[in-house]
């Protein structure tokens, strides 16, 4: 099949389906509320939507612990209700792809009931281990949500993998019977017009099979260097390739702690494993080692990991960008400011969106959904909050502890979608499953819908500005002022095209002028968060103004 490699002119779109619109009243988001939000996610001029699990699943990782690959949740409406928004979606040209959960299915998955039965071809379908002699654990793994990474089981009396919850059960993905299972899921959604995958977790999928004892680097996460980018890692998605091939699709994997040296093992190269790698780096803007060590946000710091993984790939591989998902909490709360919201919202739209790479927005993001701070650890429901309010800090205050559930929680990004003023911010007519956070009468779709000053309209604007502009997919990137730590400057260019885009990240007066070979005045300021004043080649930040400027003319480099 030849690739068209759509995706690189794509903005994609994420919903994590059970917060997006329920259309039923049962208090959980469903595909039929996708359905009649069709023509709102295209009015953001998105080519794609990415779906976070919509498998059936008992939800202790609420849909990452799968029990049905080839089915679609009742709880989100179906297959019928699927089918309905796969062509929805793309009569509306836009894509669709499904989250491939490989690396671990729910326990209460058919598999893995029949691997605790020793069925065959069940039996070494996980990944199984006797205690060690003296009565303790296979060895001292962690599981990244809820304590050591072994489980007991009493049936088949043996300690199973779990490197997230306890009923995330972990393939055995050397058993080439279950690599044969995972073509047949991906065939089984290619087939049916799924245009790819994002992988989860998938540089976990290869264990060393010694499993050796591991050391501390992080929190939760001993005997990570033994499951991480595994012997067979490589091998194994070059075997997923061979049918991936056959389709014209893209795949995007997960890779916690991926550098972009890294990243380039599975995306660079003739023929690569993967399109693109979510980075975690950009995430690191206020901590470190996925959030585990907080410190204030960095503008530095950030400005600093975008430009290095810009350089790295450039003509090489393929960027993937973002500021969300439903791992992470709400990104105006970290890197911006809740009390300019909109203007700080605006700069960090503008700050990604016109970088070289594939965008995706999360749902919520586009009209600066903030994190919520809910009184108590019992009002949460997600186990890897739960599991590190009682293992982090343990021995703090609790206004302590409670404040960086506040800083930290991906519940955060979970809260219903906003979508208007009235009750449950017009997610549900029933009882929202989870709470909605309190300032929706403020922040919601409706209010943004008809403002040319919203937030919503500037993500609208600029996502079809990327499309319309050559320059925003091939040009060069290069970063002026890379000292401030209040502006990021960049600059995208071609032959023909220069886009300057300038992000104040402070509240306070910034001088900016034009880098050197820029007149202001000559250029055509298509994207702004404020004025159009310009004096001296330069302006006066307003709170975090932003301006795109685009200056057409002919000289620059060869365009690579
Ligand atoms: C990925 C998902 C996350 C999930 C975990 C385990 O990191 O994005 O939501 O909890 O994998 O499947």
């Amino acid at each position: 099949m030849e690739r068209t490699y759509w995706y690189k002119d794509a903005v994609f779109y994420q919903i994590w389906p059970r917060s997006f619109k329920d259309s039923d009243g049962d208090g959980v988001g469903d595909l039929m509320g996708v359905y009649e939000k069709l023509d709102y996610i295209k009015s953001l001029h998105v080519d794609a939507i990415w779906f976070s699990p919509l498998y059936p699943s008992p939800n202790a990782d609420y849909g990452y612990d799968v029990m049905d690959y080839m089915d679609i949740s009742g709880e989100y409406g179906g297959m019928e209700a699927f089918k309905k928004v796969l062509d929805g979606a793309h009569q509306r040209g836009m894509r669709v792809i499904m989250d491939l959960v490989v690396n671990h299915t729910s326990d209460e998955h058919p598999w893995f009931q029949a691997s605790r039965r020793r069925e065959e071809p069940y039996t070494d379908y996980y990944i199984w281990r006797k205690p060690k002699r003296d009565g303790t654990l296979p060895n001292n793994w962690d599981s990244m949500f809820e304590g050591k990474a072994w489980q007991y089981d009493e049936e088949r009396k043996e300690y199973y993998l779990h490197l997230f919850a306890i009923k995330q059960a972990d393939l055995n993905m050397d058993n080439p019977r279950v690599r044969d299972e995972v073509k047949k899921i991906m065939r089984f959604w290619l087939d049916m017009g799924v245009d790819g995958f994002r992988e989860d977790v998938i540089t976990f999928i290869s264990k060393d099979k010694d499993l050796p004892n591991g050391f501390f680097l992080m929190p939760a996460a001993k005997g990570i260097t033994h499951y991480s980018n595994g012997p067979h890692l490589h091998e194994y998605l070059m075997e997923f390739r061979d049918v991936l091939d056959q389709y014209d699709c893209v795949t995007i994997g997960e890779a916690p702690l991926v550098t972009a040296r890294r990243a380039l093992q599975f995306i660079g190269g003739k023929r690569p494993e993967l399109d693109m790698m979510i980075p975690f780096q950009c995430m690191e803007g206020d901590c470190i080692l996925i959030d585990y060590v907080h410190h204030p946000f960095s503008l530095l710091k950030l400005k600093h990991i975008w430009r290095h993984w810009q350089d790295a790939l450039r003509g090489r591989g393929w960027n993937f960008l973002y500021l969300e998902n439903h791992d992470h909490p709400r990104i105006i709360s970290r890197y911006g400011s809740e009390k300019y919201r909109v203007e700080s919202g605006k700069s960090l739209a503008a700050s990604y969106l016109f970088q070289q790479g594939t965008p995706i927005i999360y749902q919520g993001q586009e009209i600066g959904m903030t994190n919520i701070r809910l009184k108590s650890i019992d009002m949460y429901e997600d186990v890897q909050t739960i599991n590190n309010y009682h293992s982090f800090r343990a021995n703090q205050p609790e206004q302590k502890r409670m404040e960086r559930i506040w800083q930290a929680t991906r519940e955060s990004a979970r809260t219903p979608m906003q979508w208007d003023d009235s009750e449950n911010a017009g997610f549900t007519e029933g009882k929202p499953w989870f709470y909605v956070n309190p300032n929706y009468p403020e922040i919601n779709v409706a209010a943004q819908e008809d403002d040319p000053e919203s937030l919503l309209n500037f993500y609208r604007r600029a996502a079809e500005l990327r499309s319309t502009l050559p320059v925003v997919r091939y040009g060069t990137f290069k970063m002026y002022y890379p000292l401030s730590r209040k502006l990021f400057v960049y600059e995208r260019r071609s032959k023909a095209q220069r886009l300057l885009v300038i992000c104040s990240y402070s509240p306070d007066p910034v001088k900016f002028r034009a880098p050197r070979g820029y007149d202001l005045k000559k250029g055509q300021l298509i994207l702004r968060s404020h004025g159009d004043k310009v004096e001296n080649n330069g302006f006066v930040t307003r709170p975090y103004e932003t301006r795109v400027y685009l200056f057409q003319d002919r000289r620059g480099p060869v365009e690579v």
